[in-house]
């Protein structure tokens, strides 16, 4: 949002929890998984230049399920979308087309599908991992990286290009704001986002805990099979970003390819660790 304030733009947040701002961005009331036909978007899609979807969930809750939240509502905004010639710009992750068991991750891959289904003036963004301050994952995993030792799954040899969660800020910023033909478009509308270097999970810890502390930390390899029920366990508790779907994912490597960050951005992007 930062971004897109900079850039002078009339911003609108959708959120679930509308409190009352007192910057002049104005709020709506959204709640994806109630809002799952493209009726529920026409009005909305018909008001704006572009609709930015950042929205995901970690964890199912009640009403809030993967399918209603990652599949049914996006496919629902992309339709009401090409239906009203708006931009939608709708954010998911890396790392899907692998073969991958967690609803978490199936429920994303059919909402980037319908997107595409939908036609339209749609772009699809990947990012990598993301750092920064106040994420809830990037907290998580600096404050591993604080600790003089930690576990990591024995499997967990894909490699990753974890990125600053602003770049990725001012990237969106760009595709939902520049003209169509400002953009690279003839090659595709999937727009894969990461930092220039890839590092397995076990030395990104290491490098996060260079910036913060000296001396390195002891990393204990926990097997496969018990990090997956470690897994498994923190979903069934909510406990931790690690889910069954991230153990899933550290497997694999989850490079952009390409990376057009530097295209977006007109520059190298900033350096994580
Ligand atoms: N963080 C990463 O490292 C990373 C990496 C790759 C991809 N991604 C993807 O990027 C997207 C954003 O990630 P993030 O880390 O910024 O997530 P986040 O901090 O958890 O933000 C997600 C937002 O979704 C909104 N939301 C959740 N459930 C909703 C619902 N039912 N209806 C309407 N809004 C709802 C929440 O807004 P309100 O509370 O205001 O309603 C929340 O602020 C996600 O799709 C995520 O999978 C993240």
């Amino acid at each position: 949002m930062a971004a897109l304030v900079g850039a002078g733009v009339d911003v609108t947040i959708g959120t679930r929890h509308p409190r009352g701002r007192d910057d002049g961005v104005s709020e709506r009331a959204v709640q994806l998984d109630r809002m799952t036909a493209a009726d529920d978007w026409q009005s909305m899609a018909a008001s704006f230049d572009t609709i930015l979807n950042c929205v995901g969930i970690l964890r199912q809750r009640g009403h809030e399920t993967y399918e209603r939240v990652h599949h049914e509502a996006p496919a629902a905004i992309a339709r009401a979308c090409a239906d009203a010639g708006t931009r939608f710009v709708h954010v998911s992750a890396l790392g899907l087309a692998h073969p991958h068991r967690s609803r978490f991750l199936t429920s994303k891959r059919r909402g980037e599908q319908a997107l595409q289904d939908a036609g339209g003036d749609w772009m699809l963004v990947r990012p990598s991992l993301l750092d920064g301050e106040g994420g809830f994952g990037a907290a998580w995993l600096r404050g591993v990286a604080r600790l003089p030792v930690f576990a990591v799954p024995a499997d967990a040899q894909g490699l990753i290009a974890a990125c600053c969660a602003r770049d990725v800020g001012e990237a969106l910023m760009r595709l939902s704001t520049a003209e169509a033909g400002a953009l690279d478009l003839s090659q595709s509308r999937i727009f894969e986002l990461g930092g220039t270097e890839a590092h397995r999970f076990k030395d990104y810890i290491r490098g996060l805990r260079a910036l913060q502390r000296t001396g390195r930390a002891l990393a204990i390899p926990i097997p496969g099979i018990l990090a997956r029920l470690g897994a498994h366990l923190c979903d069934l508790l909510h406990f931790s970003p690690f889910s069954f779907g991230h153990w899933e994912l550290l497997r694999k490597d989850n490079v952009p390819t390409p990376n057009r960050l530097p295209e977006l951005l007109a520059r190298a992007p900033r350096r994580v660790i």
